[in-house]
């Protein structure tokens, strides 16, 4: 079932939780919310649930306008962090219990909650109570008794965040794995940019109740829409370096120093200042004559099989990611260099992202203009 959000509006007193939301999630795609907390991921999820009713807007799902729909009507799933399984009831009885709350007669009740047990590997902990269970059995149970309905939809609230790191991967492959079997429609709310990343068809990236770009994960990891998105997605973080022009003669400069960059793609901007985005992969160790920055190396450190230098560039400073094999030492003076497409530049005003000078609003490729 295909969800339409429409204009979305929630607040709260003085709180705007959602802003003018919009967007349409196709059937069968497992769609995540990311952002920093309280930028109004859970917020937007209870809007899909039911269990909040909008300030103003309209959600969809398929062609019915469910705006105004209660909760027990939208034939919803929900997981939630926090598992919330009854620890009196038996795993059978936990996923039977939405069933027995639909009046389903008790066999045909255990014929599906087993069913759907199997599916979700748990077969063989039916007996046992919640308590009995580690934190990933435990979520699996909850999964299964959100399926086990059949309903329309799949949110999930941060379904993984009690796990730790292992289970955290092999789940959220599971949640993937299942879903694409019930062939579900799925929201999965989340703070990991890997975790959403790595399982969704599509990312939502939000900041302060407002959508901040929604495309595919690889297409917002390379073309981040703005500042935000750009510093929120990448570990170590990308480098925002603000360049100024100068006055005469036309070149840029960084900001506050002498250095000046030579880059074919800022004559296409006609600005006093912009920043210039570049992530630490980008960056690469180089002779004088093909380098973009210079500087001092003022921090080394090797992180499995990377290493990461610290480069000061007077008013600012740049992390790159190296090749270990490079003899380097703190104190050297080092030349970087840039992939020129990977480059990311943004208006230092409102922090959207340019392209040939002016706002890049047209999603076509950056790679004519490297
Ligand atoms: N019931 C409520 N009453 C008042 N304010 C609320 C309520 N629920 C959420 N908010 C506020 O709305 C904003 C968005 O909250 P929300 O829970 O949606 O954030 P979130 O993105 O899920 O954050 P987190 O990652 O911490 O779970 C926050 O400023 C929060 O304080
Ligand atoms: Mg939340």
């Amino acid at each position: 079932m295909d969800i339409r959000i429409q204009d979305l509006t929630m607040r709260f007193d003085n709180i705007t939780a959602v802003n003018h939301l919009s967007t349409t999630i196709k059937d069968g795609e497992l769609v995540s919310l990311l952002g920093p907390s309280g930028c109004g991921k859970s917020t937007t999820l209870m809007l899909l649930s039911g269990l909040y009713k909008p300030t103003s807007g309209r959600i969809y799902f398929g062609n019915q306008n469910v705006t105004e729909l209660d909760a027990e009507k939208r034939q919803v799933g929900m997981v939630f962090q926090n598992y919330a399984l009854y620890p009196h009831l038996s795993v059978l009885k936990n996923i039977m219990f939405p069933l027995k709350m639909k009046k389903m007669n008790k066999i045909e009740a255990r014929e599906q909650a087993t069913e759907m047990a199997e599916l979700l590997h748990i077969g063989h902990l039916l007996n046992r109570k919640p308590g009995q269970l580690s934190g990933g059995q435990q979520q699996r149970v909850a999964i299964a008794r959100a399926l086990v309905k059949k309903p329309n939809v799949l949110l999930l609230d941060e379904p993984l965040s009690n796990l730790d790191a292992r289970l955290r991967l092999e789940m959220r492959e599971e949640i993937r794995r299942i879903q694409q079997e019930v062939g579900i429609t799925a929201v999965f709310v989340t703070h990991d940019q890997e975790e959403a990343l790595s399982i969704s068809d599509r990312v939502m990236i939000m900041n302060n109740g407002v959508l901040q770009q929604d495309s595919e994960p690889q297409q917002m990891y390379k073309k981040p829409a703005n500042e935000f998105v750009a510093s929120f997605l990448g570990n170590p973080p990308i480098n925002f370096i603000t360049v100024e022009r100068h006055r005469q003669n036309e070149h840029y400069k960084i900001k506050h120093t002498a250095q000046p960059i030579h880059l074919s793609r800022l004559k296409h901007f006609d600005r006093t200042t912009l920043k210039m985005g570049i992530r630490p992969e980008s960056l690469f160790v180089t002779t004088q004559n093909n380098s973009l920055f210079r500087g001092d190396i003022i921090h080394i450190e090797t992180i499995g099989r990377d290493t990461l230098i610290r480069v000061d560039l007077g008013e600012s400073t740049v992390r790159a990611l190296v090749d270990p094999k490079k003899k380097l030492q703190i104190g050297d003076v080092c030349f970087l260099g840039a992939e020129e497409e990977e480059i990311h530049y943004f208006s230092s005003e409102t922090g959207e992202r340019l392209k040939g000078g002016k706002v890049d609003d047209d999603q076509t490729d950056l790679e004519e203009y490297a």
